[in-house]
């Protein structure tokens, strides 16, 4: 008995554990229900009254040093496990900064949500395209200067693979997918062939707005861009439609909005006009519904397109397009309040 007490007190002056696994396995390893104190105190019953009187006492001691020994470690080993998953309050707070949606995308989504609520769904389609969606269906006459390399940006020399100069290719390949009647928005990148400055740019975002029905008139097409324009620019904005031509609608019209930097009074943004121009439309030519198997005679639609950097340009008063493209974080950071 002296021996095993002897080894035991031996043990515990020696151990110093790594973990507090290892004085888990140091706890049970002496008092657990097989550890070697529980069976000293097993011995011990079947000692004599003499015997018992001399290694009781000893006993005693050696549980209390194993007692001590193991709270001792176990305040020194606890705390710290814990600790790593204690919240420090006065921690400072790294320096976080949040990112924003680009401004291109706040306005992409706000348009998305205006004309989603006069019932328009998204309709998408692909930048590489052809003659017959860029061109041909939208009644483009072959001798039509956007069919020009100046304008256009061409595929490996093959004038039938191009990147779309516009998102009224979208419109065709919806004519082509979907039965009537249809009243679909387009956005998406495009492409022209010109030289970057302030106010153009070889890469913009468009989105484009066919509504194809029985009874579709110009009317309707003067609402729903006077809708459009007082929830993106404000309810007072007033519109201006003058006349214009594109090959795919007749009549054909352009866009204007009151100048909202001088409420109309005239400023170097409108060029003293009070006016800005921001999209085209027109009631969809006849010979388009045609080119698209579409009867012209039971049906008529209106389409319109607008740039998304113009119309962010406007909203965010920017005066250089080329922002948008740069990715410059102070400009950037400056939209972080928009979703
Ligand atoms: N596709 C024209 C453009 O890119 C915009 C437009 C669309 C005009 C529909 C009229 C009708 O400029």
């Amino acid at each position: 008995m002296q021996d095993k007490i002897n080894k035991i007190l031996e043990y515990i002056e020696n151990f110093t554990p790594k973990t507090f696994e290892d004085l888990e396995s140091f706890r049970i390893s002496l008092v657990g229900k097989k550890g070697e104190l529980t069976k000293l105190f097993e011995d011990f019953r079947n000692l004599n009254s003499e015997e018992k009187k001399y290694y009781g006492k000893l006993l005693n001691n050696l549980k209390n040093r194993v007692n001590e020994k193991i709270d001792n470690l176990t305040t020194a080993y606890k705390p710290k496990i814990k600790e790593d998953h204690r919240i420090d309050l006065a921690l400072q707070e790294p320096n976080l900064t949040y990112g924003s949606l680009h401004p291109i995308t706040i306005v992409k989504n706000e348009i998305f949500s205006i004309f989603k609520k006069l019932g328009f769904s998204i309709y998408e389609g692909q930048e590489i395209e052809d003659d017959w969606h860029v061109f041909s269906a939208l009644n483009f006459p072959p001798e039509h200067p956007a069919r020009d390399m100046q304008d256009t940006f061409f595929i490996q020399k093959n004038p039938d693979v191009l990147l779309r100069t516009h998102t009224s290719s979208v419109q065709v390949r919806s004519m082509e997918n979907e039965d009537l009647p249809i009243r679909v928005i387009c956005p998406g990148r495009v492409f022209r062939n010109e030289s970057i400055s302030s106010r153009a740019h070889c890469i913009f975002h468009q989105v484009e707005g066919l509504y194809i029905d029985k009874t579709v008139s110009f009317s309707d097409l003067k609402q729903t861009l006077a809708f459009f324009v007082k929830e993106m620019f404000g309810s007072k904005t007033k519109i201006r439609l003058r006349p214009s031509y594109f090959p795919f609608t007749e009549p054909s019209a352009e866009l204007d909005i009151s100048c909202n930097l001088c409420g109309g009074k005239g400023c170097s943004v409108c060029k003293h006009t009070g006016w800005l121009e921001i999209l085209g439309c027109g009631m969809v030519d006849p010979n388009v519904l045609e080119l698209n198997k579409i009867d012209s005679k039971k049906y008529s639609g209106f389409a319109f397109g607008m740039g998304i950097e113009r119309i962010a340009m406007l909203k965010f008063s920017v005066n250089d397009l080329r922002n948008y493209f740069e990715n410059d974080i102070r400009f950037l950071n400056q939209f972080t309040n928009f979703y």
